[in-house]
């Protein structure tokens, strides 16, 4: 089965306004938290433990209208019966899901807890180790359409949480993206391949079109190829497009050459 791969280099909020309605089946979406520290904070034991990151960075305004305007661009870009995930910390979950609530073909299915076993202490021994992220899965249930759900597959997932072969829990624990996932560069907040592929198996079928508009090292793009997707990632960061040429070809040697995905780079041009 052949698959097709496009990573567009762009700002999403402009690309996402050139891709059709109703043209994908999932959206995977691992935004700017809005949670990086112009001065970030050091420890003798790494470089930097707090996000520094110039595209993480927002005026509390100018987060808000981001956020509003990228989801309703993909929300309009999502089929009907299609699925939205949003990951997020407790710096931008809260607003994410304010604005999904005002959507009236819009129904979050489940938030989910992603555990990590292995996070970072706090070293300000003033807070609790924050040791979650959060994750809304929502669908876009307009003309009666209902979303898909993997049921039975989903009770293959094996964690320290889940049993495999019972029905699995909204609490996923999965460490921090392993050193063997990092190989192609690096990239500040890379997400674990197993995190992906739980989204992407759970609401998905082969064939079907995964879009990420921050597609960052590529995760979303190298889990769906790896899984039979087709996708689509928008990265506005030059920087990254090498880890993601990298991740993406890789894996090709493993396929048959008739059935050999196609792999497009592209830098968005604005019409105007
Ligand atoms: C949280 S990271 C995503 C990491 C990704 N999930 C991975 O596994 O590598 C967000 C990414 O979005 C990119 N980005 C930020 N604002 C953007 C925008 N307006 N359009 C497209 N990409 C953007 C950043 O450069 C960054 O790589």
């Amino acid at each position: 089965m052949k698959t097709t791969h496009k990573i567009i280099n762009g700002d999403a909020l402009e690309v996402l306004k050139t891709l059709p309605d109703g043209s994908v089946d999932l959206i995977f979406a691992d935004p700017p938290y809005n949670m990086s520290k112009k001065k970030g904070l050091g420890w003798k034991y790494s470089k930097h433990i707090t996000m520094q990151e110039d595209w993480d960075i927002f005026s509390k305004d100018d987060y808000f209208k981001f956020n509003k305007q990228w989801i309703n661009e993909a929300l309009r870009v999502l089929k009907h019966g299609g699925s939205l995930w949003i990951s997020g910390s407790f710096h931008n979950i809260y607003q994410v899901g304010f604005i999904l609530q005002h959507y009236n073909d819009v129904k979050i299915n489940n938030s989910i807890v992603w555990f990590k076993p292995n996070a970072q202490p706090n070293i300000t021994c003033r807070l609790f180790t924050e040791s979650t992220e959060h994750l809304i899965w929502a669908s876009k249930n307009g003309n009666k359409k209902k979303w898909k759900f993997n049921y039975e597959w989903t009770k293959s997932i094996e964690d320290q949480i889940n049993n495999k072969g019972k029905q699995t829990r909204n609490v996923w624990a999965i460490p921090l993206t392993p050193k063997k996932e990092k190989w192609a560069g690096v990239h500040p907040t890379q997400k674990p391949e197993e995190l992906l592929r739980r989204i992407i198996m759970s609401c998905t079928d082969k064939e079907d079109t995964v879009l990420d508009p921050f597609v960052g090292s590529g995760t979303t793009s190298a889990v769906a190829k790896e899984l039979g997707r087709n996708s689509i990632g928008i990265e506005k960061d030059k920087k990254y497009l090498k880890i993601i040429r990298k991740r993406l070809n890789t894996s090709q040697k493993t396929l048959d050459i008739i059935n050999q995905p196609e792999i497009m780079f592209e830098k968005f041009k604005s019409k105007t």
